[in-house]
């Protein structure tokens, strides 16, 4: 990898060993995809946003950074809180929380504690290039607004961060930004979080080019998260909807497509759980990733008036739940028994010590690949589950 004098300096130890090793990692890491150079970034975002105790060689990193001094170089944000108070078992688990959010806070990260800074505090722009990790963001901003990251990892992203730096290979590149799979869509019923599950399945690490469909800024945000979990895709395409696809050609770069798969009307039905299945469920959970307020509004209403049947939770941006908190709305879903919170559902229940085995049921793509003991439906099923439709 060809560095500028600059970089290698910082490499040889002139701002400090500390600098000197985040340096090394990222390159390092970009040898491994023989990216050529290392490249400044708009942003970071980080995933390290919990302290449990099998990831103790990053907290120890993270505190030698602060006692060097070290600061981000670039915007940071940082990912939602696990969950601390959500039960006695997470506060044991999660021994150590608080000392690592000062952490973070010493090093100048934005303690804006959400997965979809994208629609919040950290806001890129068109061909922005970026050091992000979480994958529902990655592949959001790759897609959606036509930024581009690739999906980094825990510790590289806080690399990244305090040098300002990536390596230029993957995503970042014109030629790897073009579509590889061609998605037809043979549904009169959209389920976008299901055929994100399934594009995940199909495509794998594939870029996914789908037929044109008005899909909403909360269905592309959670069917890419979905796809981003399911398998590891960190770019699609929506034929005349997506910044790099204003035409099937231009998606794919002028190149033909490796392979074509529709998704019908049954395939998405299948990702449903049936509704006995359903039924069990003691927890229903909306927000994976964080729901907007947008979202929680729209949601919320079907709670009005009502008593819900089950434990119900609904996980927002913090920045959205402090505004929505403002409402009447907010007081009706209370009064209906929701339980409304601001941590990562996933991080909150992956502990399931206090909530034994209970089955949760989510019409989140996203939290029924990842949680174990959870159930899919969509917005109709778990509204009924519910027992306010
Ligand atoms: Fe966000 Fe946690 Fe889901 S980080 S995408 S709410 S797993």
């Amino acid at each position: 990898m060809q560095l500028t004098d600059e970089q290698q300096a910082v490499l040889n130890g002139a701002e400090g060993p500390e600098m000197a090793q985040c340096m090394d990692t990222l390159v390092r890491y970009g040898s491994a995809f023989k990216a050529p150079r290392l490249v400044p970034i708009k942003s970071a975002h980080l995933t390290g946003s919990f302290r449990i105790s099998s990831f103790k060689a990053y907290y120890e990193i993270v505190e030698r950074l602060v006692a060097a001094g070290l600061r981000v170089k670039v915007k940071t944000t940082l990912n939602p809180r696990p969950g601390y108070d959500f039960s006695l078992q997470n506060r044991l688990v999660l021994k150590g929380q608080r000392r690592h959010e000062d952490n973070l806070e010493a090093l100048g990260v934005t303690p804006n504690y959400s997965c979809v800074s994208y629609l919040d505090v950290n806001r890129p722009e068109f061909g922005d290039i970026l050091g992000w990790a979480e994958s529902s963001a990655v592949i959001y901003a790759n897609s959606v607004i036509g930024a581009r990251s690739n999906r980094n990892s825990i510790m590289v992203d806080i690399c990244q961060a305090v040098t300002g730096l990536t390596p230029e290979f993957g995503l970042l590149r014109d030629e790897n930004r073009g579509g590889q799979v061609r998605v037809k869509l043979e549904a009169d019923v959209m389920d976008a979080q299901a055929l994100g599950f399934l594009l995940g399945r199909h495509c794998v690490d594939r870029s996914p080019v789908l037929d044109h469909y008005p899909f909403s800024v909360a269905e592309l945000k959670n069917m890419g998260a979905a796809m981003a979990a399911s398998g590891g895709v960190s770019l699609f395409h929506v034929i005349g909807l997506t910044p790099e696809a204003p035409t099937e050609e231009a998606a794919f770069l002028g190149r033909k497509p490796e392979k074509t798969i529709t998704i019908t009307q049954d395939d998405l039905t299948a990702v449903r759980a049936g509704g006995e299945v359903q039924s069990a469920s003691k927890i229903v959970a909306f927000g994976c990733p964080q729901m907007t307020l947008e979202e929680a509004r729209e949601v919320a209403q079907y709670f009005v008036g009502k008593r819900v049947k089950r434990r119900v939770l609904f996980h927002l941006m913090p920045s959205a739940l402090r505004e929505f908190e403002q409402t009447s709305l907010f007081r009706e879903l209370l009064k209906a028994g929701v339980e409304v919170h601001e941590h990562c559902p996933l991080a909150a229940m992956s502990v399931r010590i206090g909530l034994g085995k209970q089955q949760v049921l989510t019409n989140s793509g996203k939290l029924y690949y990842y949680l174990e003991g959870t159930e899919y439906g969509d917005l109709d099923d778990v509204l009924k589950v519910c027992g306010v439709l």
